[in-house]
């Protein structure tokens, strides 16, 4: 069996699409393992999940250093000593620039509560009540030096409910994060995402789980 791949998650909130990717990565079969839980925040709630998990924690406070590059270059640094292969932001309120996405490239994923390109940036689903949409969801992309803008990976959608306020609609989409990340941190880890331009394939992929990508609600 192949070594599974060295995951590194960077939160700095309450962490439950880290514990959804910790919770999958428990199983012995699943091909990446989470290496490091890293926060720019010693406050956030992710860290306990880790360290109930028995996962390694990093707090790096980003107001600590003098500059964003300064930030980027210790945060890179710190996940090389640890030979992290993946990077997954799971709720993690900084923007990373070149000076970190240039050491993993291409090995950064994301988790943006709304159906990209709608809606990027903070407060996915208060924007999408706000526009009256009717399908609300979830995206995970690859990280590039935008805010939301690379290359998607995998979506699903939710409806969205006349009664529906923020709160409510965000845990409606919530529920579905937590499948769709720890499967596309599944096709990440078996090198399975053929990247052209903005399209990502998963190659290989079987059609259950190509389904599943698209609406793992089903
Ligand atoms: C999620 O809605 C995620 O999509 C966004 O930030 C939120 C993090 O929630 N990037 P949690 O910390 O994983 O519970």
């Amino acid at each position: 069996m192949s070594p599974r791949a060295r995951a590194a998650v960077l939160v700095s909130g309450n962490g439950s699409n880290l514990q959804a990717l910790l919770d999958a990565s428990a199983a012995p079969d699943f091909p990446a393992e989470v290496v490091l839980v890293a926060s720019n925040l010693p406050t956030a709630f992710a860290l306990e999940r880790a360290r109930q998990a028995g996962v390694e924690t990093l707090v790096l406070e980003h107001r600590a250093f003098a500059s964003r590059d300064e930030f980027e270059t210790r945060l890179a640094a710190e996940l090389e000593a640890r030979r992290v292969d993946l990077v997954c932001l799971a709720g993690f309120m900084r923007l990373l620039g070149p000076t970190f996405l240039r050491r993993f490239p291409r090995k950064v994923l994301n988790i943006h509560p709304a159906l990209l390109p709608a809606f990027p940036g903070l407060h996915g689903p208060r924007q999408a009540l706000a526009h009256g949409v009717k399908l609300a969801g979830c995206t995970v992309h690859l990280v590039d030096e935008g805010t939301d803008t690379g290359p998607i990976v995998a979506q699903a959608a939710v409806p969205v409910e006349d009664g529906d306020d923020e709160t409510a609609l965000a845990a409606r989409i919530l529920v579905q994060e937590h499948k769709l990340y720890p499967l596309a941190l599944r096709l990440f880890a078996e090198g399975r995402l053929q990247v052209d331009g903005r399209r990502v394939r998963a190659r290989g992929a079987a059609v259950a789980e190509g389904l599943a990508l698209r609406n793992p609600g089903v």
